[in-house]
């Protein structure tokens, strides 16, 4: 059965849809916000374990067949492998302590020097003289592709000056499937759609500044909690780690979607995750690795383990990974005498090898994958070589008495910041989102007075901190492998009083909370009133540990509503990893809210081109806001109730509804909606018109099955359809937006009722028009169909929806297939 779709004469054209009925609510019932109590017990259901407790096997593990681009390095990679010695095999897909968090050792012979693998998404780690990033959730605000591109373009030539080929992000899991998860920040947006752009972007930056792109987390790693194996104290296994168990549509339609995106832009690498899946390792699963991952998404990079999850060795290495990390528990300089090779892999591997368990042509496919990205990026020819600052500050390394001069060569403490913080400074005030702005109160005009009142504006007190800030100091960015060594790290206070002095405004400070909350405020400025109060808020996020509520910290909520109470003009600002729910988000006298999330190093001069209007300000959410935590569904699986090894399961019983997929399905009020964000000016939006690309062919529901490339069938990359709109810039100043487009599926196939499909972010002067486009791929209006095991399109009418956010939406088209 197929179908066609009717021509554009023949779209049934709606009426305007101002916005849906159930748009962003008066948030009269903030004040009766639940506790907020993180306990999210989920027992072992045997009953569904019996369902889910099980991951279909996956064998062969699929060969690297090369792409049109990866030709020449394939067959460079060929060349080398057959010029390997097994044990040299064997130490080539096994990682070595050295100067890098990870590191594959050299073979000299062959004239390679070996791989330097560095952490994270948001700064070269450990180093000095770096960079620190806007994280990911804080560029995904920005919802402009070009700016993260070029973010990671900076941050790729920072590895490529300091020796480092292989760059340990972009992040793309976890997706945010909770609010509560540790390392949100480190992706993007619970919205694969648009985490996929980012991804995609994200790999294009790093690989044009030719390092290689780590792509992390496969897969379904949304929570941190238990995601390492419990041990009694005589080493037995106390508990495994969590099992994510999803159903294969969700994997499909979430969680493998933003990973399909970055793996069509030829991803080097993928890291497998801590977690299990279906009740078996991420890392030895052969369904995610072979079958998703290597057959699926035709991915043509290398699998390594996220650092330790590797529980097996043959059994991993059939299963689809190619690299064991960090590897060895011996130094590289013990083995580069290659007698005392110990891991899963390493000198297991060549037992495997010559007892006939592991075929040989799988352990030289894992070598292909591994060198085949390194030739393509031509990291053979010129690379910089490793900095031994980094080998000081990697306290694995630095701590052995291990001389690293066979090892680094560099020139030591290579500053590679070049101009990066001038677009770092930019790009965190073009991703910060403005929820709320009332009487005009931003810009700032001029202020005679202002008071500024939290520990975050401060500047920190215990250094440059790589382990957390100081209680009283500002947070531009999370805890854990995604952190990154400061050089410098501006204020909010220090950028706001240098600011000041411009207009001659009088700038009064509080920074204790613990003393701001209990105050009365106006006793603290005595006669002096400000004409503006500012309060800066923070909300620790960091790997290893979920949050455990949120609400700001250190009594932010308490902090606002001493301050509002005595007034009139009260901005807030939270520096977050993510959402947290804002009560006082309809107090009259909170005038202006900014969310700026984790800004990198120039926080303080990226908020006061906010505050005082010299940028443009078009920051949209890439996640909701509700108006308390009980609205939300989802929860990291806190404590089991039973006993057993393997009991830890997070069951994603949500389905397809995270985030605003729940929310808007199900009707439910929000405080600030997905996609939404204010600016300094107004857009007009009309005239949504939908075309046909191939105007002659008839849309077949299922895909022609060719060729698998990178990224999957390339017919799911097909644009069928391109819609425009028409924007207007109706203000007076200069200003930027983003368009959004949304669909409904047909009502034969249950799905959210609304899920982003594109967005064109631009920037006009007053009275400019601009015609968005979004070009409709082929994916973009299929499900997954679990028992056909395809995407299709579904038969019926899809809406699309175009608007400023996931609810002001101002115009819809109706396509309507007709059955031949
Ligand atoms: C276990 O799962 C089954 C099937 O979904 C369900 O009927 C049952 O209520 C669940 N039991 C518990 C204790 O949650
Ligand atoms: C996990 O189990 C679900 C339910 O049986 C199934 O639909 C899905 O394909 C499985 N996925 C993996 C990776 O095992
Ligand atoms: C290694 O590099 C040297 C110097 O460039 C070159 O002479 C030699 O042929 C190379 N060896 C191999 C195996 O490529
Ligand atoms: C280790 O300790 C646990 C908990 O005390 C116990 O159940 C288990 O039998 C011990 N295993 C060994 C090998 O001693
Ligand atoms: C390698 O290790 C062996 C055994 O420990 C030792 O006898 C030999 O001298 C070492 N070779 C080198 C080159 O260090
Ligand atoms: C094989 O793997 C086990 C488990 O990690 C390890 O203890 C052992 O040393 C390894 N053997 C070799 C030869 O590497
Ligand atoms: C072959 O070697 C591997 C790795 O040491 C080991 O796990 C496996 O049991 C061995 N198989 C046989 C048949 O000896
Ligand atoms: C803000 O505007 C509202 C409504 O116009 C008004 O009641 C309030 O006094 C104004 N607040 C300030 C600080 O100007
Ligand atoms: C903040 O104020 C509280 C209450 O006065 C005090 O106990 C605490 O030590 C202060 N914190 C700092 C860092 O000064
Ligand atoms: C707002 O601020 C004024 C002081 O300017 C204060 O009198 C009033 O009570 C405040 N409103 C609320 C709701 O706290
Ligand atoms: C889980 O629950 C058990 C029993 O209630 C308790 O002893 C344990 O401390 C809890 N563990 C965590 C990590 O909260
Ligand atoms: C998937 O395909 C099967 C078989 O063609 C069909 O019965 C089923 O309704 C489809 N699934 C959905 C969710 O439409």
């Amino acid at each position: 059965m197929y179908h066609h779709w009717l021509l554009p004469k023949t779209l049934v054209v709606s009426v305007l849809l101002p916005s849906l009925a159930y748009s962003q609510a008066n948030a009269g019932d903030a004040g009766t916000r639940s506790a907020d109590a993180f306990q999210w017990i989920q027992p072992a259901n045997t009953t569904i374990l019996g369902e889910y407790g099980h991951s279909p096997p996956v064998y062969p593990s699929p060969k690297i067949t090369g792409t049109s681009e990866w030709e020449t390095a394939l067959n460079k990679a060929e060349h080398f492998v057959s010029s390997l010695t097994l044990d040299e095999k064997a130490w080539l897909v096994t990682g070595v302590p050295g100067p890098c968090i990870g590191n594959i050792g050299p073979v000299l012979r062959l004239n390679f020097t070996g791989l330097c693998l560095q952490d994270g998404p948001n700064a070269v780690r450990p180093s000095d003289y770096v960079s620190v990033f806007p994280s990911g959730i804080t560029i995904a605000s920005s919802w402009d592709r070009d700016l993260i591109y070029d973010r990671f373009h900076d941050l790729g030539l920072e590895y490529k000056g300091k020796g480092a080929q292989v760059a340990l992000g972009p992040v793309g899991g976890a997706l945010g499937r909770t609010p509560y998860g540790g390392r949100n920040w480190e992706g993007f947006s619970p919205d694969p759609y648009l985490t996929g752009v980012a991804m995609e972007s994200g790999v294009r930056g790093l690989q044009d500044a030719g390092v290689q792109a780590t792509i992390k987390h496969w897969l379904l790693y949304e929570q941190e909690t238990q995601r390492s194996p419990t041990l009694y104290p005589n080493g037995t296994l106390e508990f495994s780690t969590y099992s994510s168990n999803a159903d294969d549509r969700t994997i499909h339609e979430l969680y493998m979607w933003p990973f399909a995106n970055a793996i069509r832009a030829q991803a080097s690498a993928a890291m497998c995750s801590y977690n299990r899946v279906n009740g078996s390792y991420a890392c030895q699963n052969s369904k995610l690795l072979n079958g998703l991952l290597k057959e699926e998404l035709g991915f043509q990079g290398y699998v390594m383990t996220d650092w330790s999850g590797l529980h097996s060795g043959v059994a991993s290495a059939q299963a689809g990974t190619d690299m064991d990390q960090p590897g060895h528990i011996e130094p590289m300089t013990t083995l580069l005498n290659q007698t005392r090779l110990s891991s899963y892999f390493g000198g297991n591997i060549t037992l495997a090898v010559r007892n006939g368990t592991l075929p040989e042509s799988r352990l030289d496919d894992m070598i292909k994958r591994i060198m085949t990205p390194y030739y393509a990026l031509r990291q053979d020819q010129d690379f910089p070589a490793t900095d031994p600052a980094m080998a000081y500050y990697n306290t694995q390394f630095s701590s052995s008495n291990y001389s690293m001069d066979s090892l680094v060569f560099g020139e030591k403490s290579r500053d590679v910041r070049q101009d990066h913080g001038g677009r770092i400074r930019q790009h965190a005030a073009e991703s910060t989102v403005m929820l709320k702005n009332t009487n005009g109160t931003l810009p700032l005009k001029a202020p005679t007075s202002i008071a500024i009142f939290g520990s975050d504006a401060a500047p920190n007190t215990q250094g440059l901190f790589i382990r957390g800030p100081s209680e009283i100091g500002t947070l531009a960015i999370g805890g854990g492998s995604g952190n990154g060594r400061f050089t410098y790290l501006v204020s909010p206070l220090e950028a706001i009083k240098a600011r000041a002095v411009q207009d001659n405004t009088l700038v009064q400070f509080w920074l204790n909370n613990t003393v701001i909350k209990d105050a009365n405020v106006e006793s603290l400025w005595g006669a002096t009133a400000p004409e503006a109060c500012l309060v800066f808020l923070k909300s620790r996020a960091s790997e290893r540990l979920d949050r455990e509520s949120l609400a700001v910290d250190q009594h932010g909520d308490t902090v606002v509503e001493s301050v509002a109470s005595k007034c009139s003009n009260t901005i807030v600002v939270t520096h977050s990893g993510g959402m947290t729910i804002m009560p006082w988000a309809d107090h009259p006298n909170v005038t202006a809210i900014l969310a700026a999330h984790y800004p990198g190093q120039e926080s303080g001069h990226s908020i006061v081109d906010i505050l005082y209007g010299a940028k443009s300000l078009s920051g949209k959410l890439p996640y909701t806001v509700p108006l308390n935590a009980s609205s939300v569904n989802t929860a990291p699986t806190t404590n089991i109730t039973t006993s057993g090894v393997d009991d830890w399961q997070s069951w994603y019983s949500e389905g397809l509804e995270i985030d605003y997929r729940y929310y808007h399905t199900h009707k439910i009020p929000v405080q600030y909606e997905f996609g939404f964000g204010l600016s300094y000016t107004n857009f007009s939006m009309a005239s949504l018109r939908v075309k046909p690309t191939h105007p002659e062919a008839r849309i077949l529901s299922q895909p022609e099955a060719l060729a698998t490339r990178p990224g999957g069938n390339p017919a799911l990359w097909d644009v069928l359809f391109e819609a425009e709109v028409t924007l207007q810039n109706t203000g007076s100043t200069s200003g930027a937006t983003v368009a959004q487009l949304y669909i409904s599926f047909p009502d034969e196939v249950s799905a959210p009722s609304l899920q982003l499909r594109g967005f064109e972010k631009t920037y006009l002067s007053p009275g400019e028009s601009y015609t968005a486009t979004f070009p409709l791929m082929r994916r973009d209006l299929s499900y997954w169909n679990v028992t056909q095991q395809t995407w299709l399109i579904p038969e019926g009418d899809f809406i699309l929806r175009v608007g400023f956010s996931s609810l002001d939406l101002h115009d819809s088209v109706v396509l309507r297939p007709v059955e031949e």
